[in-house]
């Protein structure tokens, strides 16, 4: 991997921010080659968070759907509930090692805080968690769990309230206070290397999956794009790659966070990639129903990706995704988050066009307890 991928990625930084990139880039240089390191990582992953994760087959829903025979991969029963912990874990290992002792983190639907706040807790480190006011509030139980953890979690109520303001502040304090803090981003977004690192900690998940199986058709969620690529990663060329992005209410612009209908490359936080943008260059709001979906920008791998046509992009709105989230619900007895909702939503469409023989693995990147109390409160599950 490189700096960039295509045109796409790249390090676009304020000034402030040069010196604590640079050094990060300077340390992840040493250690993705690192044995020892990557040991340690591994280890982690085993005796603490739960890897490997099962693959598992869903006949009732593929029936419900017409489909072929599916799979999910199982990140909801990682520790946490969702894929976001493998890329924290690996993340504060390198802040512990460049001698940090606070580590801050953005998050949208909670699940990353709480992974960042986990591995905080586990290794020792203070953590601060900004998180957009909207989402606080859409996602309240996870708030409380990483003030359980001990971490500090501050609601941003500037702009959206959501991501994309969370980010900003997370980027102010670190530019403040990188020589304590590091910080610790959520998906394959931002200045290198945090694209390729995180990439680096989450392609485990399609690791695990080709040891066990090999599918035809790989789907999966896509926020700033951490699980998709994650799963994606030794299937590039060798299966049919499906990305589902947040298709909200409307494809109108404004109601919805599907980067590749309506968006065009700029920059955002650092990065240069899809993003939704006015024809002035200014971010729009995005919606939709998952938290964890609903940023302007996709990550630059996806970027490059979507050009040279080696992975297929598409949407589900919110609807849909709910529908889904009920199905495999009722049919199997998984909850699953609403973000992995849309990848089900997917399936639900277009899952009975595919070849009957083919072989679908899904990636069900975290679970839905995090999404009940306001699917409840609003009146949307009965
Ligand atoms: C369960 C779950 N899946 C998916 C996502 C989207 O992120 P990414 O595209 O980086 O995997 C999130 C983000 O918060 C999430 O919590």
């Amino acid at each position: 991997m490189s700096q960039r991928y295509g045109p796409y990625g790249g390090s676009y930084l304020p000034e402030v921010l040069v010196e604590p990139v640079r050094k990060l880039e300077e340390v992840w240089r040493h250690l993705k080659g690192d044995h020892e390191f990557l040991k340690e990582v591994q280890t982690i992953l085993n005796t603490y968070a739960g890897r490997p994760t099962p693959l598992t087959e869903v006949p009732s829903f593929s029936k419900a759907i017409g489909g072929p025979q599916i799979f999910l991969k199982r990140e909801d029963l990682l520790h946490t509930g969702a894929h976001k912990l493998n890329n924290t874990l690996g993340q504060c290992l390198i802040a512990k090692r460049m001698g940090k002792k606070r580590v801050i983190a953005e998050t949208g639907a909670g699940q990353h805080g709480v992974a960042t706040a986990t591995a905080c807790a586990y290794m020792g480190m203070e953590c601060t968690v900004y998180m957009g006011a909207k989402d606080a509030k859409r996602q309240e139980p996870n708030v409380k769990r990483m003030e359980l953890l001990g971490a500090e979690v501050v609601p941003v109520d500037k702009g959206s309230a959501t991501l994309k303001d969370a980010i900003n502040e997370a980027m102010r304090d670190w530019s403040k206070t990188y020589d304590e803090s590091h910080y610790c981003l959520g998906s394959v977004l931002g200045p290198y290397p945090y694209p390729e690192m995180v990439a680096f900690f989450q392609k485990v998940i399609g690791e695990e999956v080709k040891e066990v199986i090999t599918p035809d058709i790989v789907v999966a969620c896509v926020g700033g794009g951490s699980n998709a690529i994650g799963i994606f990663t030794p299937f590039i060329g060798k299966a049919r790659l499906i990305g589902v992005e947040g298709g909200g209410k409307s494809k109108s612009l404004g109601k919805h966070a599907a980067r590749f209908e309506g968006g065009r490359p700029g920059v955002l936080h650092g990065t240069y990639t899809y993003l939704l943008q006015d024809e002035n260059g200014q971010i729009v709001e995005t919606s939709s129903i998952s938290a964890g979906l609903d940023y302007p920008a996709i990550g630059p791998m996806h970027a490059l990706l979507h050009d040279e046509e080696k992975v297929e992009y598409t949407s589900a709105t919110d609807d849909e995704a709910l529908e889904a989230f009920k199905l495999l619900a009722k049919t199997e007895g998984i909850i699953p988050a609403l973000e992995c909702s849309h990848a089900l939503a997917f399936l639900v469409k277009e899952g009975k066009t595919f070849p009957k023989d083919s072989i679908v693995v899904m990636n069900l990147s975290g679970r839905g307890d995090k999404d009940l109390p306001e699917l409840f409160a609003k009146g949307l599950i009965p």
